[in-house]
């Protein structure tokens, strides 16, 4: 969602002359969009500051200034935190506040030193520009932001606040635009986006399942995905659209946390283990060849011997085609981080490479199995080998699109191609069809 708040970022500082550049060093401006999930993202932020504090004063001494703003959730959470440990800082504004970015800026070129972390009383959607500038063949649309769920570990609440769902009709409207700008995949976001319930273009509340439903009249849209999903949330409606609606890619993103039901408690997910297999079996009813991923949390307070081996044990049995998984972090004012038996960093970060070893066992078996079957790659990029281009598979994989270029294809495109090799996090294929013969 990061990605998505900065691609709006650029679209509202747009009008006032400024231009995305690659180079750091020749920025007027630079944002830092910050997340506060783990404290390694947070603690990021402050050696970052550190070091555009310096450029910032070499640029004075040219005569010139840089403009330096931190963004996202760590602004949230920290407020004038920031400014105290670094006064070099212009703005400081929250996930909520950067539709008003234009006034920050003339306020900070005034007095300096801007913090907003408001919660604003209207969405801040309502007063974002229509205009956007292109995200390329796959974009982000956030639909939904904050969330209810309260788990114990989790900032999120605090941070991106209350659920919010946008109206369908603004949902359609910004699909459209994407896609004139360029996109044939859309990804639907919201840190708890199957909780969707937005209201319909009919004035009745719509389910994901069914927005996703209203999305596929929109021409042009190819493939949709969405992400990230609560297990309690996967409604019939939702499971079904895997096999009803042929623009949702088979893919799902699932986090489970843990597969011990006794620390799942603990976390407050409000869901056991068997609840989450038992969506597993549902989805893998409506869609076989669902690839799955999902969210692991190691070490969260209380974590025994045992109730590691449970999640791994769910590794297992899931056979996910992807996962990420993270050593717990303490979050200051989450109720976890107040509890007495946090678990020794040295056991984390043994269980930490024991999971992964599980997940990357099941990736790599995932990739190996895709091999020989063929399917349309979205191609985005060029590849880092001579005449390649790089892709996603349906499933989510990296694909790399051998003899690309000599088969006439271009980024923008989907492109049928065979799978020749699994490799441990992407594919090698092959172009089915040259594009000029198709
Ligand atoms: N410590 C470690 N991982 C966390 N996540 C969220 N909060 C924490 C925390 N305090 C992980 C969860 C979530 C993902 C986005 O980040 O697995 O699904
Ligand atoms: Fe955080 Fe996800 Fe739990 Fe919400 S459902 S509190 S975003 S982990």
């Amino acid at each position: 969602m990061n990605v998505y708040d900065s691609t709006r970022m650029a679209d509202v500082l747009a009008p006032l002359g400024y231009i995305q550049t690659d180079d750091a060093e020749a920025a007027d401006m630079v944002i830092l969009n910050t997340c506060h999930i783990r404290e390694r993202a947070a603690e990021k932020v402050y050696s970052e500051l550190g070091r555009l504090r310096l450029q910032k004063e070499a640029k004075k001494a040219d005569g010139g200034n840089l403009v330096i703003a931190v963004a996202g959730c760590v602004a949230q959470a920290e407020g004038e935190e920031v400014t105290r440990r670094a006064p070099w800082v212009d703005m400081v504004f929250g996930p909520q506040a950067y539709h008003n970015l234009p006034d920050m800026v003339q306020a900070a070129a005034r007095q300096g030193g801007i913090v907003n972390t408001e919660f604003p009383a209207l969405p801040k959607f309502d007063a974002l520009p229509d205009q956007m500038l292109s995200q390329g063949p796959s974009a982000f649309l956030t639909v939904q932001e904050g969330c209810d769920k309260f788990c114990t570990f989790c900032v999120v609440p605090y941070t991106r606040g209350a659920e919010y769902s946008r109206p369908v009709a603004d949902v359609l409207a910004e699909a459209r635009r994407l896609v004139a700008s360029g996109s044939v995949e859309i990804t639907l976001l919201g840190q708890n986006v199957n909780a969707y319930h937005g209201v319909g273009t009919d004035g009745d509340t719509w389910s994901l399942g069914r927005l996703i439903d209203g999305l596929q009249g929109v021409e042009g849209l190819a493939r949709l995905r969405y992400t990230t999903s609560h297990p309690l949330d996967m409604d019939a409606e939702l499971i079904a659209a895997h096999r009803d609606y042929e623009i949702l890619m088979p893919y799902l993103h699932l986090p489970v946390q843990s597969g011990s039901d006794t620390v799942l408690a603990a976390m407050n997910r409000r869901h056991r283990t068997s609840d989450y297999l038992r969506v597993v079996d549902l989805l893998r009813e409506a869609r076989p060849d669902i690839a799955l991923s999902g969210d692991f949390i190691v070490g969260f307070p209380g974590e025994t011997d045992a109730d590691f081996a449970a999640t791994v044990d769910l590794v297992r049995r899931v056979k996910y085609a992807s996962a990420y998984s993270f050593k717990y972090s303490p979050r200051p004012g989450t109720p976890a981080a107040g509890l007495e038996n946090q678990v020794e960093e040295a056991v984390m970060v043994e269980r930490l490479a024991a999971l992964q070893d599980a997940i990357n066992a099941e990736q790599a078996a995932f990739n190996q199995n895709t091999v020989g079957s063929s399917f349309d790659v979205l191609l985005e990029r060029p590849g880092r080998r001579e005449g390649q281009l790089t892709g996603r598979s349906p499933y989510n994989q990296s694909v790399h699109v051998n003899g690309a270029l000599s088969a006439g294809l271009k980024i923008g495109e989907l492109a049928r191609v065979r799978v020749d090799q699994g490799l441990p996090n992407s594919i090698a294929a092959t172009p089915l069809v040259p594009a000029n013969a198709a």
